[in-house]
């Protein structure tokens, strides 16, 4: 096993879902690292999320842009960086299918802004020894499984079928390619679908539990039997730090939850919790309503993660229904967080996406 100590971390994307919770788990694991957080507060980005590392001296938030080379380059010298984990990303299936061209700028053209200030400072200063960039990314880019298909291990051929799967596997190989051609010290984790607190509710989960709280319907896309692998996103952030710490320059590692379940599935364990909240309510199922599908919808996705279990040592520690529980318990004490969110460009978007189907 390779061994290597992040020290002076840059965290893209550290206002959004996945990036905040990692800063936290960051934090409380290695109290003396130094943790910049680079994000542009997209619709998808909010610093309340970082509160709690917010009045740490360790930590730094820097409003900004990836595609901003000579800024990332000025940052990475300033703060002497050795490490980035790059979770900024345009990240919404439904919203790469409205509107792609966002999702190659941020994903593909972001990605390679980044990797260049990496490759600048790190390679052709040398200012910087040992290093890691931390290319965190999706299942999504293997395409569809059948119901009966292996799960995706990292040797499946790459086969996006979303524009946002597409920009993703665009922006993997573009890794990959810094480290074969520079050698760059990269290394790649595709995992499946994140659940946990601080999620965007443009997401299955929280869509529907707020929708709940709200007296509104749940929507499934077609017959609601698509399957996707539920991985608990402190799990998700353990896996990442196994493999900053113990992972193999240019290797990719695959992270899943170990949870595979169809839409229908989730939304009833999530109706089951609140039937048990709020039993006047009960049965939450009544509000489940069929709505179109969404377009190219993939059926499957599942991980194979032998080789970050037997390399590195990783289990996912949470059960799902367990995890999913905890996470209504965070919802329904954190509406400070969500209510907000509910205004503005959120409204819109719902409006607009869910009133057409
Ligand atoms: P998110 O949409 O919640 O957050 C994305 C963050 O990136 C936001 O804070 C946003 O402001 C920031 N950002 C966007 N464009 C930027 C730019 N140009 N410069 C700087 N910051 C920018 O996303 P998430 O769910 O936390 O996902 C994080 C990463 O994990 C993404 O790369 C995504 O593809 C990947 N991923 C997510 C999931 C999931 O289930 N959420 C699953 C697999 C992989
Ligand atoms: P989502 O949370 O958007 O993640 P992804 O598309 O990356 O898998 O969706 C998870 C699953 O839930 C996916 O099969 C689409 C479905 N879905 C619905 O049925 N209704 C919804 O309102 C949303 C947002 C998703």
């Amino acid at each position: 096993m390779n061994t290597y100590a992040p020290q002076r971390l840059l965290v893209t994307g550290g206002a959004g879902f996945i990036g905040a919770n990692f800063v936290h788990h960051w934090l409380a694991h290695h109290p003396d690292s130094r943790v910049v957080v680079l994000d542009a507060l997209t619709y998808a980005g909010n610093r309340a999320s970082l509160a709690a590392a917010e009045a740490r001296p360790e930590f730094c938030f820097i409003h900004g842009d990836i595609s901003d080379t000579a800024g990332v380059e000025r940052l990475l010298r300033e703060e002497n960086i050795d490490t980035i984990v790059h979770f900024a990303a345009e990240s919404h299936v439904d919203r790469s299918i409205a509107g792609p061209d966002a999702f190659i700028e941020t994903n593909v053209l972001g990605t390679h802004s980044l990797l260049k200030a990496a490759r600048a400072v790190w390679l052709q200063e040398g200012a910087v020894r040992p290093h890691r960039f931390h290319h965190v990314s999706t299942d999504e880019v293997y395409g569809s499984l059948g119901r009966d298909d292996p799960p995706f291990s990292e040797t499946t051929p790459y086969a996006p079928n979303s524009p946002y799967a597409a920009s993703k596997a665009a922006s993997d190989h573009l890794v990959r390619a810094y480290h074969h051609t520079y050698g760059l010290a990269t290394t790649i984790s595709n995992c499946s679908n994140n659940y946990g607190p601080y999620q965007f509710p443009e997401k299955l989960i929280p869509l529907c539990l707020i929708n709940l709280l709200d007296d509104k319907p749940l929507p499934i896309y077609g017959d609601g039997l698509n399957v996707r692998d539920w991985l608990h996103v402190e799990d998700h952030c353990r896996g990442i730090e196994l493999i900053l710490e113990g992972g193999q320059p240019g290797q990719t590692y695959n992270i899943g939850g170990g949870a595979e379940r169809t839409n229908l599935e989730v939304v009833h364990a999530l109706c089951a919790i609140m039937d048990e909240r709020y039993p006047a309510n009960a049965p939450h199922t009544q509000r489940i309503e069929f709505v179109r599908d969404r377009p190219g919808h993939d059926l499957r996705y599942a991980i194979d993660e032998t080789k970050l279990r037997r390399e590195l040592g990783y289990a996912p520690g949470r059960h799902f229904e367990d995890g999913l529980r905890e996470t209504v318990e965070w919802y329904l004490a954190q509406e400070d967080w969500w209510r907000p969110i509910l205004s503005g460009e959120y409204r819109d978007w719902v409006g607009q996406h869910y009133g057409a189907a």
